[in-house]
This record gives structure tokens, sequence and C-alpha cells, in this order.
């Protein structure tokens, strides 16, 4: 199956990210400020888009889009109104849209836009699209035949406010959650439609705190180029972080987007200098963890300072560390990671990932 379809729907990696959010214009501030992205388009009323405001952000290889809408009358009015600020769409870059929709939708994708061709005066891209997960969107993008600063309809946006970039770059995976019993459904919709196989699973067992539990299986495209974890919530004594998710969300949705850097120690420390939240974790964590992980090359002061996460794997280690959620909902968030060999998930640190985020469950009632 992956060989045929590693010639089938090969996938060049992740294009974009849009975020639908309920002011786009300062959430584009917050992510200049407080992530170092750096502007790089904008389409909207003055670029002849009636309907929308897009800020396009970029820092190497990330790019991320905020949308608002303009009108209460609007699809992405409801969106926001059912989900609150969240990703829509994960937009795939490819060699052929056109083939890439036949593909997915041939094996039983819904789609969400037929092959479609955009121009300008910088050439032309190809977009089509599918549904995936909840209200979620992936598109596919061929931008072979483009050298404009995004996408059509869009306008280089240069600004007189660059913040310095943070050390991000690149979306290293993007993790989903799903309702009750509905992981493997996700789970096969990726390895039949996507031809993607799985990496790694854990089970309630391996991820469960006293109170609370998940389940989750990480799939990844044949180029290892994408991947894609989805959660689902186990039984435990409390209810979990994923249904807290899928209440405030309102359904399936991304939970986070990880974003890779190569010096996590200077990325988090101008990270928190910048106002960005991570979650806590306890002092406890960093007494034995040379015994758990074996010895790393960082100063263990300095990871325990910034409360980074260390986990190993048989390929190596990696250095991980989680934010608060973004928005007031307790929804999406965002990892950075950095990985040293390890081509896991920092499955070691679940657990006490989750013993923190329960803390803040607690504080906000939700437990
Ligand atoms: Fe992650």
């Amino acid at each position: 199956m992956s060989e045929q379809t590693k010639e089938t729907l090969p996938l060049r990696g992740i294009d974009h990210v849009e975020f639908y959010v309920g002011n786009a214009k300062q959430a584009a501030h917050f992510y200049k400020t407080a992530f170092g992205f750096q502007s790089l388009a904008y389409a909207g009323p003055e670029t002849g888009v009636r309907d929308r405001a897009s800020y396009v952000l970029q820092q190497k290889k990330v790019t991320f889009i905020f949308t608002s809408p303009l009108h209460e009358d609007h699809p992405i009015s409801d969106h926001i109104k059912k989900h609150g600020d969240g990703v829509r769409t994960i937009a795939f870059e490819v060699e052929d849209a056109a083939h890439s929709w036949q593909e997915t939708t041939s094996r039983g994708a819904t789609s969400f836009q037929e092959p479609t061709t955009q121009k300008d005066e910088n050439g032309t891209v190809v977009v089509s699209g599918i549904h995936t997960y909840g209200d979620t969107i992936h598109l596919f993008v061929d931008r072979n035949h483009y050298d404009g600063p995004f996408l059509p309809g869009y306008e280089a946006w240069s600004s007189h406010y660059n913040p310095e970039p943070t050390g991000l770059i690149y979306v290293d995976h993007c993790v989903g959650n799903v309702g009750w019993g509905q992981m493997n459904t996700w789970c096969e919709f990726y390895r039949n439609v996507m031809g993607f196989d799985q990496l790694i699973s854990f089970d309630d067992k391996d991820i469960s705190t006293e109170f609370t539990a998940l389940m989750s299986k990480v799939m990844t495209s044949s180029n290892q180029k994408v991947k894609f974890p989805i959660n689902e919530p186990a039984k435990g004594k409390k209810k979990s972080q994923i249904e807290e998710y899928i209440e405030f969300y309102n359904g399936a949705g991304v939970q986070h987007v990880a974003i890779g850097t190569g010096d996590i120690l200077t990325t988090v420390t101008q990270l928190r200098d910048r106002g960005v939240e991570f979650l806590y974790v306890p002092g406890t964590y960093y007494d034995d963890l040379i015994d758990r992980v074996g010895e790393i090359e960082e100063e263990l002061q300095q990871i325990r300072e910034l409360g980074i996460l260390v986990d190993r794997d048989e390929d190596g280690y990696l250095l991980q560390i989680f934010t608060k959620p973004v928005q007031d909902r307790p929804t999406v968030f965002f990892e950075i990671i950095q990985r040293k060999g390890a081509r896991s998930f920092g499955k070691g640190n679940f657990k006490a990932l989750f013993e923190s985020i329960e803390r803040e469950q607690e504080r906000r009632g939700n437990l």
C-alpha cells in the first residue's frame, strides 16, 4: 500500500496552516511579537477580497494564516462561534493538486474543493481540498508555477514592525483530537485515503494518570514529512483533557501544532521573555531525569529552569515543551520540539504532561 501511495500521493510537506480567529489583525500581532513570525502577505478588502481579512506570517518553513470574517452572515463566523479560535486548514504542498484530489476522493475522502486554478501576475496555483475530522480541511497546493509572495489574491505585506525570529524552523507534527471511539476511524482514513502508515502506538495503560487517560496513534506520510498523531479520550476517574477540548471546541479538531527548533534553550528563553506561557512542570520531574533518559548535552539546571521535558527512544532523545492554550477556550496550544535523533513524540512525558494539564483543568473547574 505505502509503496503504491508513495507514487500516487506524494506530499512535499505542510504548505501552511490556517487559523480562523476572532480578530486576525490582533492575532497576527501576537504571533509576530510573541513567537517571532515575520509578515509575509495579506488579503482583504484592500486587495479585492471583500468578505474576510487574512494575514500570512512566516518563520523559516512555518507558514501560518490568520483569517477573520468581515460579516456576521459568513461560514467563517459560524466556525468561530462554534469552535472559538482554531485551526481550519492544514494544507500540503504537492506536485499535482488535481491528481491529489482524484486519488483521495476516489478512495473515500469527501471533497471540499475541486481542483481550482488561481492566477495572478505572479503565475498559477492549483488548489484542491478534502474534509478531515470535525470541520477541519486539508488543501493540496501545487505552487510549481507561482513565484508571488504567497498565493493569488494575496499581496506582499511589508511592515515596519519586525520582531526578531525565535528560531522556529518547521512544523514537526499536528495533533488531532477526535471523539470517543473515533481514533481508529480517523487513523484508517489517513491510512486508506492518504496512504499514511502508523508509526507507533500508545494505549491507555501507557498514558494515564490517577484521574484521566487518552489513547493516541501516530500516522505518518510515507516520506515521514507529515506526521499526524490522533488522540481520543479514554476512561478515567475524571474528565480527560481530550474531553475538555472536545467540549469547548464543540467537536474534533487540531489540538496542537508542534514546531521544531534547532536550539530549544534559546527559543524557549525568547518565547518566555515575550510572554508565551508554558505548562508548569513539577520540580520532581527533574530529580530523576538523568536516570530515566540518560546523559544529555544540555545543562540540566537550564532545562529545569525553563521547564523543558526530555524523552529518549532507540534513535536518540528529544526536548519538548508545551504552551498553555493560546486563546481563552482550553483548546489549541503549541509544542516546541528539538529532536536529537529521536523520532518519537515524547511518550515518556505524556504522564508528566498530563499531570500538569490536570492542574490547569482543576484551576478551570473542568476536572
Ligand atoms: Fe506533540
